[in-house]
């Protein structure tokens, strides 16, 4: 059998014509499915004359070869028969007590047969979406939001609902008007998601009381929060916060981990902790899916934990990303105007910087790309078209002096654009972020439509 080429050098079927053909057979969950900004930034981004602050991607280049050689052989030689074979749906029971060591370091503690092991953590953002929402549920989220957690909730077909953040993480007194307001609408959310810690995208992290009152709420409300917490580990300085899990005592939180930043992405391990009943539930979605995790990484990771090598291993990435950190938050004192403002994160991967209400960093990645540098642009953390004129940068994947140079490449685009609005004006913009310690995002700036934007 051949396979028919989609529309290919003027054989087989035009794409339009496919669409055609296909379509009355699309779920209609599909109308609604959007791919992720940053999957679709990756393919450009790959080219090495791109400097790229646009990933998320974690420096494996720093891992050692010869202990990843060494935990590999040992997996192989000793335990080939189970690395090969398939595993339980919830994980292999080393990798459920890894798992609860690494919840240990986080302060909270688990006991290993309450966690459920997943192929990443976006599988247990996804597993939860399909566990808990029907098309049309509420989900509320931080604005900004992980921008990879946006395609997941559209394709289940939520009503997201985003609530403001500023540097102390998400407003929980907005929260509480937006549930107070949701309830007179006869509208329940399903969830409250949030990522507390270097919040991606905004590097920003929720304060100690907000946590708690976070927590107050969700008890009082009887209502789920998915706390997603892949970076708490990565802490340049500062003081480690308690989970929500830990403040909630397993009542109405569900934590989702990764293996991803602390350690490797490709291994695509996570884990979800969930109330009992929610967890059968999670178990069932993702024996759909996946039948199990993979039992070859699991057994990589356990065996590296019983290395002993880790912490010194999470030390030494700490000490890799804070120069970066630092590299970058010079390189936006340098060359960013006095009218953006930007977030100074203690930890995790992330800065995210506003820049003045007119620019628009959709329209200004198309001029960053000529000039091979990317980043994400703020519209990919909002569902409502927010975030125009915000950016999120990456500084985990790239050395000072790139961080430095993409930096200044961005910088003089944005120069160009402020002189242009001055020459055109007559006037100097506004300094976004108008009071201090304020997220630049969450002042309300007048913001063109989609439809002005099409017509320029
Ligand atoms: C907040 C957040 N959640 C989940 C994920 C997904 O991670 P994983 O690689 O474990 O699927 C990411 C990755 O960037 C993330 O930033």
């Amino acid at each position: 059998m051949t396979l028919e080429k989609q529309g290919a050098g003027g054989e087989g079927p035009s794409p339009s014509r496919d669409l055609r053909r296909y379509a009355a057979l699309f779920a209609s969950r599909t109308r609604v499915m959007t791919s992720s900004v940053m999957r679709d930034l990756m393919a450009i981004t790959e080219h090495p004359e791109v400097i790229s602050l646009a990933g998320g991607l974690p420096d494996t280049a720093s891992f050692p070869g010869e202990e990843m050689a060494r935990v590999m052989g040992q997996v192989a030689r000793e335990n080939s028969a189970r690395a090969l074979q398939y595993g339980p749906t919830d994980g292999l029971a080393s990798t459920r007590e890894a798992i609860a060591q690494v919840m240990a370091w986080q302060g909270a503690s688990v006991e290993p047969g309450d966690v459920l092991v997943t192929t990443g953590g976006q599988q247990a953002i996804d597993l939860v979406c399909k566990a808990l929402i029907d098309p049309g549920d509420v989900i509320v989220a931080e604005g900004p939001t992980y921008p990879g957690a946006v395609p997941t909730f559209t394709a289940y077909q939520a009503d997201v609902v985003q609530v403001g953040m500023d540097d102390d993480g998400m407003k929980v007194d907005e929260l509480a008007e937006t549930l107070e307001r949701l309830e007179r609408e006869g509208r329940r959310p399903k969830f409250i998601y949030t990522v507390p810690t270097f919040q991606n995208p905004a590097g920003v992290t929720m304060s100690l009381e907000r946590r708690r009152r976070l927590v107050e709420i969700a008890n009082e409300r009887e209502l789920i929060v998915l706390e997603d917490e892949p970076y708490s580990l990565l802490r340049y300085e500062g003081t480690a916060l308690p989970t929500l899990l830990e403040l909630d005592g397993g009542r109405f939180v569900v934590h989702a981990g990764t293996f991803s930043k602390m350690l490797a992405p490709g291994l695509r391990l996570g884990w979800a902790i969930a109330p009992r009943p929610v967890m059968e539930k999670l178990v069932l979605g993702a024996q759909s899916t996946t039948l199990c995790p993979s039992p070859f990484t699991q057994l990589f990771v356990s065996g590296y934990m019983a290395s002993g090598q880790w912490p010194a291993y999470i030390e030494e990435l700490r000490g890799i990303y804070r120069t970066r950190r630092d590299a970058m938050l010079a390189a936006l004192e340098a060359h960013f105007p006095p009218s953006a403002t930007w977030t100074r994160p203690q930890g995790g991967l992330f800065v995210w910087a506003t820049l003045p209400d007119f620019i628009d960093t959709t329209d200004l990645l198309a001029l960053a790309l000529s000039a091979n540098v990317a980043f994400v642009p703020g519209r990919a953390a909002f569902v409502n078209g927010d975030g125009a004129s915000s950016m999120r940068l990456n500084f985990s994947a790239s050395e000072p002096e790139t961080i430095d140079e993409g930096v200044r490449r961005i910088g003089a685009l944005v120069a160009e654009q402020v002189d242009l609005f001055g020459a055109i004006t007559g006037s100097f913009p506004a300094v976004a972020g108008e009071e201090p310690g304020e997220m630049a995002e969450v002042v309300e700036l007048p913001r063109r439509d989609q439809e002005q934007r099409r017509q320029g």
